[in-house]
């Protein structure tokens, strides 16, 4: 595996001939790398012929300063784990060198960003998509890959995408889960032991409380219920519910069968915020 820390080198190297008619997937992350993180890469590899990681704890996304400076790092087994899933160019940029004399990326968000998790994470998603633009913008992938736990960030790479007209096409990836049913998450590295004992009860609750929900039902009452349920898990609190349609994020006020529908959900776990999203079948 190559890596490269200048946005000079890899230009150099996406401009190299060896390139030409090669199909390039990309797999932008933060790091402290995960079985999630594995299986886009793996499906980058198998699908492309050159995979490109990125790995870059974006300081502009973080609207916490004690969120960005206890994100994990853990440089050498994330090198190890790109190694074993045959990643070609991992590109480790520094915030001085990517973003110098980059202003960022204007887009029109629909609201987007003031919603859900941006209600919550002001500024998170603009900062989003400054390092993504800037990231598409250097390694020119035909394909990059996203995990679908970031369901909100999915949907707004892709507006993003649509509106800038780029030439590349967004993959959407399934969500990885622990055994227990905990969402693979960098940030599951930061709970203590007795906190991760308890965090795949945010699964639990949510699969058994949205399983089948009859149509006469509203959208409040089952977040209330979802709320009451989370609120009595020790260390737990949950921080936002929202019903929405999975194709365009509108909030649902109202459940139909016609609409694809997803829950997103925030908890925090003692200090430690989690998010998760599932289907709901409505009947
Ligand atoms: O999902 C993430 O890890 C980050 O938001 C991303 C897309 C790598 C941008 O920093």
């Amino acid at each position: 595996m190559k890596i490269v820390r200048t946005v000079d080198e890899l230009t150099a190297l996406r401009n190299d001939n060896s390139f030409k008619g090669k199909r390039l997937g990309f797999v932008p992350t933060m790091g402290a790398l995960h079985e999630g993180h594995a299986s886009l890469i793996r499906r980058s590899v198998a699908e492309n012929d050159c995979t490109v990681v990125s790995v870059f704890v974006n300081p502009r996304q973080f609207n916490d300063p004690n969120d960005y400076k206890n994100y994990p790092i853990t440089t050498d087994a994330d090198i190890a784990l790109l190694e074993s899933v045959k990643c070609d160019i991992l590109y480790l940029p520094t915030a001085d060198d990517i973003y110098n004399g980059y202003d960022g990326c204007k887009m029109d968000f629909h609201g987007l960003d003031r919603m859900y998790e941006g209600e919550f994470r002001p500024g998170h998603f603009q900062g989003v998509v400054d390092i993504v633009y800037r990231l598409f913008d250097l390694v020119k992938p035909d394909f990059a890959y996203f995990g679908e736990k970031d369901f909100q960030q999915v949907a707004i790479i892709k507006l993003m995408v649509k509106q800038k007209n780029l030439p590349l096409t967004i993959v959407p990836c399934p969500i990885v889960r622990e055994e227990s049913g905990l969402a693979k998450s960098s940030r599951n590295k930061l709970l203590t032991a007795e906190q991760l004992e308890v965090a795949p009860q945010i699964y639990r609750i949510i699969t058994e409380t949205c399983a089948e929900i009859p149509e006469s039902q509203t959208p409040d009452a089952l977040i209330e219920t979802l709320k009451s349920k989370i609120d009595s898990v020790k260390f737990m609190k949950m921080e936002y519910a929202a019903f929405c349609n999975s194709e365009n994020l509108e909030l649902l006020s109202k459940f139909d069968k016609k609409i694809g529908t997803r829950l997103c959900i925030a908890v925090w776990c003692g200090n430690i915020r989690l998010i998760d999203n599932i289907n709901c079948d409505i009947k």
